[in-house]
């Protein structure tokens, strides 16, 4: 799911320590968002970020695209690779960030995403994560957990279901995190905070229309009742976050 809230995105900024010369690994970059605005907002501290994603054509290719255009080529690099196997020596990053990356990791592969995170931090260096945690029962986020439940389907329809978002509890979260070797490790949830993106509808709308009319039929009755809530409601979907940190 694309997510439209740099306010979000901002206030997870100012919680960065970076400093001079620093190592940045961006976990789950997708279209390279997240990575150029740190680029941006500590440009004068001359990071490298290496801003990581699945060595999918249209992500990486984007990315790149956004950080020519924004002149940022010389502080992040964005490299097509599997985060359960990071094609980075041990023991060389100054910090692991992540913006809505956990959630696309399915429950198995977290224990490797973890080991390997600890693997490539330096001793002493932290990881702080953001991400999904749709907790509370309110009206919004029940829309968000039905976008939620047809973006799944659209990526089990286009047979990508390695893309799909799994909500995982931080509480288990930490243990993971724990196991694989970080100290310290902990979380904050915060209330109502993520706004996806408005026009998910309609994006939805255009890929269920190339879909088989099987398929069709069915994820159209789905976004319809996204449709429907979303007049009812009259709000865009929002959800609570947790934002997890540890140190290696
Ligand atoms: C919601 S998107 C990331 C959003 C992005 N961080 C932002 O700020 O807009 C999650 C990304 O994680 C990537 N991803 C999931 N598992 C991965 C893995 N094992 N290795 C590399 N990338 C992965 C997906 O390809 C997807 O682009």
């Amino acid at each position: 799911m694309r997510h439209s809230s740099n306010d979000e995105r901002s206030r997870f900024l100012n919680r960065l320590k970076i400093g001079k010369g620093y190592l940045i690994l961006d976990a789950g970059t997708g279209s390279g968002d997240f990575a150029i605005l740190i680029g941006e907002k500590f440009k004068e501290k001359q990071p490298w970020i290496v801003a990581i994603d699945f060595d999918l054509k249209e992500h990486i290719k984007d990315a790149r695209n956004s950080v020519k255009e924004k002149k940022l080529a010389d502080v992040i690099s964005i490299v097509g690779a599997d985060l359960r196997c990071i094609p980075i020596k041990g023991d060389c990053i100054d910090n692991v960030v992540s913006y809505y990356f956990l959630s696309f990791v399915p429950s198995k592969d977290l224990c490797r995403v973890a080991h390997e995170m600890h693997r490539v931090l330096k001793t002493s260096s932290p990881m702080l994560m953001l991400d999904f945690h749709p907790k509370s029962r309110s009206e919004t986020q029940t829309i968000f957990l039905e976008m939620v439940e047809l973006s799944n389907a659209l990526k089990d329809a286009f047979g990508a279901p390695y893309l799909k978002v799994n909500f995982h509890d931080p509480r288990y979260l930490k243990e993971i995190f724990g196991k694989a070797g970080f100290r310290n490790v902990c979380y904050q949830i915060f209330k109502n905070r993520i706004e996806t993106s408005k026009d998910l509808v309609n994006f939805y709308e255009e890929m269920i229309a190339k879909l088989s009319s099987n398929n069709r039929s069915r994820l159209c009755r789905k976004l319809n009742r996204v449709k429907r809530n979303l007049t009812k409601f009259g709000k865009a979907e929002y959800t609570d976050a947790y934002l997890i940190r540890g140190v290696k």
